[in-house]
């Protein structure tokens, strides 16, 4: 293999991420609806995926794609103003405005403990997610899939380099790491060692057949997380006709963006 073929393209490294970031947004909507079933407010937990929209997603995430990824596209003849990359430009700043209302909405909570503080929190995360799921989904299969046609591999690898550079001068060298390990541990904590099945990227017609092979593996008592783009209904009315008395469905996270349903094997 030679030494163009073994670095991990820039396009490549800005997608993991955007999995992690998706799986942020799965545990802070689970919050909200939480809130919205009038359950206690988990400040701590938001506070937490707070910092980590802020510092990983935004701060380091965004900045990576505006500081080295955009303008390589620039050189490469993709046009800022009215195209993609200014697209892309105004969409992280939404995104920051909708962070800020967030923060400040938590914040106004926990020193006044008024409902319509509340609400607003809700409303500010469904637009943040709403945003941010579209965003990811443009990137991914639109100006990603650009630059990996316009970038030649030397690029990519600079870009790569560059990345690394940044996230340990922005943040320190750990701090990536730490963020993966507080959000799994999150998500092990609100929502059990339970593997997460999202089946938003696998074609519709293959989605049903993919989740009851993965409940056929279940052994009695365990369970997985089905995370979908609409509320999975048809599937329950199908897990009633097949598997009746043998399932447990319970909703954790109400849509309108993301929709999530444990589903458990009776024992
Ligand atoms: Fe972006
Ligand atoms: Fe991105």
């Amino acid at each position: 293999m030679t030494q163009t073929e073994q670095f991990i393209k820039a396009t490549e490294k800005l997608k993991t991420e955007h999995k992690i970031i998706r799986l942020a947004l799965i545990i802070l909507n689970t919050l909200r609806t939480q809130i919205e079933g009038g359950k206690k407010v988990d400040t701590e937990n938001l506070e937490k995926l707070l910092e980590f929209f802020s510092i990983f997603a935004d701060k380091c995430h965004h900045g990576k794609e505006e500081n080295f990824l955009f303008p390589e596209l620039e050189k490469a003849g993709i046009p800022k103003e009215s195209g993609p990359i200014g697209v892309m430009l105004y969409e992280h700043q939404s995104g920051r405005h909708y962070l800020r209302t967030i923060n400040e909405s938590i914040k106004n909570y926990k020193s006044n403990q008024d409902i319509s503080t509340l609400a607003k929190i809700a409303e500010a995360i469904n637009e943040y997610t709403a945003l941010l799921e579209n965003h990811i989904y443009k990137e991914n299969n639109i100006l990603f899939a650009m630059a990996d046609m316009h970038l030649p591999d030397e690029i990519q690898q600079k870009l790569s380099k560059e990345f690394d550079e940044f996230e340990v001068d922005e943040i320190g060298p750990q701090k990536h790491d730490e963020f993966h390990h507080m959000l799994h541990k999150m998500k092990d904590d609100l929502l059990g060692k339970s593997k997460v099945l999202d089946v938003r990227d696998i074609a519709p017609a293959q989605r049903h057949t993919l989740i009851f092979e993965e409940f056929n593996k279940l052994k009695p008592s365990e369970s997985f997380i089905l995370v979908n783009d609409h509320d999975p209904k048809p599937l329950y009315y199908q897990f009633q006709a097949e598997k009746e008395g043998e399932f447990d469905w319970e909703y954790i996270c109400e849509g309108p963006v993301i929709w999530g349903v444990k589903i458990t094997k009776k024992s």
